[in-house]
């Protein structure tokens, strides 16, 4: 087993009171300093996976390293060294915002003037300077999420594991909480794990996602990778007018699956627009077209949800427009390939 990786779970199970297999058989391995995102619908088993690798759970069989130790053989060890946000509340409603940092810190053995100060630091940056020194049951949900946030934060882990953290919080909380996390990985290489359901969150956060669904991880890689693996990129190119028909130009590339022209424009369904630019580009240009505009279409990662899961992000809010789009484009190959 590979044990290099900040994170490594092998064949991780989860079976709660002999029943539910909550996580079947899970296994992957985040890089140090790596930003790592766990996707899936309500109750596909991220929370279970954060705590067993947080050492709050035992697994019913498989490993988990983190940082380089056994979970199970050094709970108390892998404890300390990380930091957890669970989806629930944890903070102290008796204690102000400020105590509930300053304890914390206590308690992973900062001292005492060290913990003032990254408490100061932590107030400031997670907006909180005018409620710090109010009980923090007085705090509104964001206010809290953001007091928990810190909290998890004082001790500066290594490892940081986050369930759903900005479940709650406005665009500015959301924001605010991902530039403080992006530059604490900068300064100090600290890895992250996280689950959410915001995907545009994941899309441009996470360097590498995976997706879980009833236990088992269906899909893997970085966002640009997973939407590679839907096929579906679709380039749009526009050609001089009275440019010559580059449609047989470029229906050969590479990773193209049809063209379809349209005036001066070309409508490319290719593997890969990223990849596929260039090569057209340059193909117009010697067959005597200069291009003039390019749009490249991607799928975004709720499309790749879907495609995985078979289920919408947000089952609740009902199929978006994208989302619909994607399921009458399956409908009509399932029925063209009956034909
Ligand atoms: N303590 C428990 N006892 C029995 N079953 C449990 C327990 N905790 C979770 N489960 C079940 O295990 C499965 C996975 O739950 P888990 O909380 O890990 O899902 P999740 O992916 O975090 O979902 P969500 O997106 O809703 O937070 C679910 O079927 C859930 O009902
Ligand atoms: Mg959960």
């Amino acid at each position: 087993m590979q044990t290099t990786g900040a994170i490594v779970a092998e064949d991780l199970v989860k079976v709660y009171k002999g029943k539910v297999r909550a996580v079947d058989g899970v296994s992957f391995n985040v890089a140090p300093g790596e930003i790592f995102g766990f996707l899936g619908p309500n109750g596909a088993g991220k929370t279970t996976t954060v705590s067993m690798l947080s050492a709050g759970l035992r697994p019913t069989s498989g490993r988990a390293v983190v940082g380089g130790l056994e979970v199970s053989q050094h709970p108390e060890e892998v404890k300390r060294r990380i930091g957890v946000i669970f989806q629930e509340s944890t903070a102290d409603g008796d204690l102000t915002g400020r105590e509930n940092l300053e304890v914390a810190a206590g308690t992973y053995g900062v001292s005492r003037s060290e913990g003032r100060s990254r408490a100061n630091a932590l107030i400031a940056e997670m907006h909180l300077t005018d409620a710090a020194d109010r009980y923090s049951k007085t705090y509104s949900g964001g206010m809290r999420r953001r007091l928990e946030l810190a909290v998890g934060l004082v001790h500066r882990p290594k490892v940081l594991f986050l369930d759903e953290p900005t479940l709650g919080l406005d665009p500015q909380g959301r924001a605010g909480f991902w530039g403080f996390v992006q530059t604490l990985r900068k300064e100090t290489g600290m890895t992250v794990f996280v689950t959410t359901h915001y995907l545009d969150e994941a899309d441009t956060m996470c360097d590498r996602i995976a997706i879980i669904d009833h236990g088992k991880i269906v899909a893997e890689g970085t966002p640009n990778e997973l939407k590679d693996k839907l096929g579906g990129d679709v380039v749009t190119v526009k050609t001089a007018a009275g440019a010559p028909d580059m449609t047989e130009v470029l229906r050969p590339l590479a990773g193209v699956s049809s063209v379809q022209r349209q005036g001066d424009s070309y409508r490319i369904k290719c593997t890969s627009g990223e990849t596929l630019v260039p090569i057209a580009v340059e193909g117009c240009y010697r067959g005597g077209a200069a291009v003039t505009g390019i749009v490249v279409k991607r799928p975004s990662l709720d499309e790749v949800f879907l495609e995985f899961t078979g289920r919408e992000y947000r089952e609740e809010e009902g199929p978006t427009a994208t989302d619909r789009a994607v399921m009458m484009q399956r409908v009509r190959g399932a029925l063209q390939g009956r034909r």
